[in-house]
This record gives C-alpha cells, sequence and structure tokens, in this order.
C-alpha cells in the first residue's frame, strides 16, 4: 500500500479541484466558449478554466516554483533554480469537446532538467496515476509494472494519429507507413485521443506500448516518469533519450520497445 508524499497530494488537490469544474462542463454543447489556436486545435471553457485552479492551487503550495502551461505558457519561478510545473490542464479536450469520456489532467515537477514527479488524473474513472522519481509509479494505491507481454503478435498498441494543422504531407505519409508497418504485426492498435493518459495506461500495463510524433512537453511528462517508474522504455524515433526535447515518443515494455521501433522504421 502506497504512502502518497505531500507533493503527490498537492497534485491530486490541484487535479481534483480543477476536475470538479471540468465534469459539470463535461457534456455541455453550449457556452463552452470554445475557440481555435490551430485549423483544428481547440480550447475551451473548461480547459482555461481547469488551468487557473491548477495554477492557484500550485502556486498555493509550492510559491516559489515556476509554470510551464499549455494555455498560459511559462511563468519563471522566485530564482532560475526552482522546480517547474509543467501542466496541461486538460489532455484531450476534442474528446472532451465531443462528449468523449477519455480525457485527463496531467501535472509534473521538473527539476533541474529532471523530470522528479508525475501524476495524470483521469476524473471520469478516478483514477489517479502518479510517480516520483525512484519510488515507482502507481495507479491510485496499487503499485504499476508495465506489461509482460514479449511479442507484437499478442499486443496491443496506442497511437496518435495526425489530423488537421497537425504536422506536414511528409509527416502524414510517413505516419501511414507506421501504420501499416505497426498494423499486421500486432494484436491492435488504438487511438484513444489523450496522450498522457495514454502513456499512463501503458505504465499500468493496459497498453504494451504506444507511439506519437510532434507532442509538447506538457503531453508527456508525466506520462514519461509513470512510464520509466513502471519499469517501461521512453525514447523517441531514433531510440534516443530525447523523447521530452523532441515530442516524438515511443514507449513500450523493455521486451517490446526495441522490437516496436524497428517495425516503425522498418
Ligand atoms: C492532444 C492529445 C491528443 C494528441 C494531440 C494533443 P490536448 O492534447 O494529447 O491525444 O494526439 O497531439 O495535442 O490538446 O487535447 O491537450
Ligand atoms: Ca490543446
Ligand atoms: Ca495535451
Ligand atoms: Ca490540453
Amino acid at each position: 500500500m502506497a504512502t502518497r508524499s505531500a507533493l503527490i497530494n498537492v497534485m491530486q488537490k490541484a487535479s481534483t479541484a480543477a476536475s470538479r469544474g471540468m465534469l459539470r462542463d463535461f457534456g455541455e454543447t453550449e457556452n463552452l466558449q470554445v475557440s481555435r489556436k490551430g485549423p483544428a486545435d481547440f480550447v475551451s471553457r473548461a480547459d482555461t478554466n481547469a488551468e487557473r485552479v491548477i495554477k492557484a492551487e500550485l502556486h498555493k503550495a509550492r510559491p516559489d516554483w515556476g509554470f510551464l502551461m499549455e494555455e498560459s505558457g511559462e511563468t519563471a519561478g522566485a530564482d532560475s533554480d526552482a522546480p517547474v510545473w509543467i501542466v496541461d490542464p486538460l489532455d484531450g479536450t476534442t474528446n472532451f469537446l465531443h462528449g468523449i469520456p477519455q480525457f485527463a489532467i496531467s501535472i509534473a515537477v521538473m527539476d533541474k532538467g529532471v523530470i522528479t514527479a508525475g501524476s495524470v488524473f483521469d476524473p471520469i474513472r478516478n483514477e489517479l496515476f502518479y510517480a516520483e522519481r525512484g519510488q515507482g509509479a502507481y495507479l491510485n494505491e496499487r503499485r504499476l509494472r508495465v506489461s509482460g507481454r514479449r511479442h507484437m503478435s499478442e499486443s496491443l498498441f496506442g497511437t496518435g494519429i495526425p489530423f488537421l494543422g497537425r504536422g506536414t504531407e511528409d509527416d502524414h505519409k510517413q505516419f501511414i507507413h507506421e501504420l501499416s508497418n505497426v498494423m499486421p504485426r500486432c494484436a491492435g492498435i488504438r487511438r484513444y485521443g489523450a496522450a498522457a493518459l495514454d502513456m499512463a495506461w501503458v505504465a499500468a500495463g493496459r497498453l504494451d506500448g504506444f507511439w506519437e510524433h510532434g507532442l509538447q512537453i506538457w503531453d508527456i511528462a508525466a506520462g514519461f516518469l509513470l512510464v520509466r517508474e513502471a519499469g517501461g522504455f521512453v525514447s523517441d524515433f531514433a531510440s534516443r533519450d530525447k523523447a521530452l526535447e523532441t515530442g516524438d515518443v515511443v514507449t513500450a515494455n523493455p521486451t517490446l520497445h526495441a522490437e516496436l521501433l524497428r517495425a516503425l522504421r522498418s
């Protein structure tokens, strides 16, 4: 049974507080004040309200720390060495706006360039995935371990499909190429639409692996630590430890990671 640290309690409290308004707004079709940041890149009242609530809660608990948040950008901490909260207040906005119950709140701590804590909260299922560096990954009170599947033929992968305004024409062709390589070798591919939760599900062994190009650090910082602490591998498509820098993520259990990479690049 896990005893949650004070830091994880802060992250949980911020996530729960933000989820209340989010759940009230979920299923609304009017008054969500939807606008576009790109051709198919939406932001709504649910995103901005959640971000405001999370920021206030985190700031109250750690007044000196900085922020890097999807909707409001970057705020420096009290000094340049202070840790930074990396926050995606609503991962899965497109799902949310369509009434699809697959979205999450992602919060991570980066200290001197290293992710030291992360949480992904799924308010629909009331599932809090969390990890601290060197302390393992948990779902509610249960210790997490990536899946033990050894062959792609029995494995289920998650991915993210590019969409209008996301990636170039060449990126879209590259994705189709990857799909056509992985598809015939595995037991199934899912596109759930919330990358932070996809990675949490890899940590939990629900998915055996996941890949997506062009993510942002707030999509993946918490998921990255969850997978690593659950014993999984995370890299970019060249197998380098550069997923956080590049936003290109390939993650799987240790046995499947190399095989997935090979399939993606073949
Ligand atoms: C998006 C989701 C989605 C992924 C997109 C992200 P948002 O985040 O994680 O699964 O495919 O690339 O932008 O905008 O809903 O927070
Ligand atoms: Ca967004
Ligand atoms: Ca996101
Ligand atoms: Ca978001």
